[in-house]
């Protein structure tokens, strides 16, 4: 059955590997504040692209306010953007602004859509909310595995406690529209190969007990677990999609 779906940070790594195998099926309503890998579906009368810095409440409750308009019912929300998921050269850094946006962007944002679009889902009693972790919503940063690559680089704390705190967000909405029938999960993906440096790679398959990073195929069974109306009873879990990274 065709759904209609949004997605936040469309047009990034994951969320434009999301945003292609869903549409396939589905229609998407893609979130950004740009659409630079998502220009090749423009054509495409089942992607619909709204503009939203997610950052920023007044441009969040305009597109809330855009989807609602549309008059059409929304199954499945995935809350995915994120700041900073990539590792940079620069020191740690840690001031308000930066604490703010991060906060916001994956935090404010994702509460606002999940209570706002649980709402709409409501009416049908049906719909399934994915939140979008990492396997640092469940372990501490391993500081060491950065430094041989990124000189001088620390994860940022704000990160592990945006993702921690994703668990509690998820259990929450889940407790909240559970008598709505509204599945809200997350999937928490270890790191994911994207032209990775060498070092980090080798690094990285040395604690990973599967031996390789993750391929973003390896997210898509999970979100269309998850998306599928089969699933009747889990709510409220974080499956961590890492190849064993934080069982040892
Ligand atoms: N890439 C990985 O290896 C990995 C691993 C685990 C978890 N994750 C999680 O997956 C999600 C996606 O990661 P990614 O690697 O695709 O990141 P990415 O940086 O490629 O994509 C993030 C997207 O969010 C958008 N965004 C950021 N701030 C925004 C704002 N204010 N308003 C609107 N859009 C905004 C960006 O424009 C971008 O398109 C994140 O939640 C990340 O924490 C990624």
């Amino acid at each position: 059955m065709k759904k209609n779906i949004i997605i936040t940070g469309a047009n990034g790594f994951l969320g434009s590997f999301y945003t292609e195998f869903l549409l396939k099926k589905n229609r998407i309503i893609a979130l950004d504040k740009k659409f630079t890998n998502l220009k090749k579906f423009k054509t495409n009368k089942n992607l619909d692209l709204i503009y939203c810095d997610l950052s920023k409440e007044k441009s969040l409750n305009k597109t809330i306010s855009i989807i609602k308009k549309k008059k059409i019912q929304i199954d499945g929300l995935i809350n995915n953007a994120a700041i900073d998921a990539i590792p940079n050269k620069g020191k740690l850094k840690l001031n308000q602004k930066n604490w703010i946006a991060e906060v916001n962007v994956s935090l404010f944002a994702s509460i606002l859509l999940c209570y706002e679009i649980g709402n709409i889902m409501k009416k049908k009693k049906e719909g399934s909310i994915i939140n979008i972790g990492s396997d640092l919503s469940v372990i501490a940063p391993n500081q060491k595995i950065y430094k041989t690559s990124f000189k001088n680089y620390i994860k940022p704390p704000s990160y592990s406690i945006i993702k921690h705190g994703t668990v509690g967000m998820t259990k929450y909405f889940a407790s909240l529209f559970a008598s709505d029938l509204i599945k809200v999960n997350m999937i928490s993906p270890g790191p994911i190969f994207n032209n990775n440096p060498k070092n980090l790679v080798k690094e990285l398959k040395k604690i990973i007990p599967m031996q390789r990073l993750g391929l973003k195929e390896d997210l898509k069974s999970a979100i269309n677990f998850l998306m599928d109306n089969e699933n009747n009873y889990i709510t409220g879990q974080n499956i961590v999609i890492d190849g064993g990274r934080t069982i040892i």
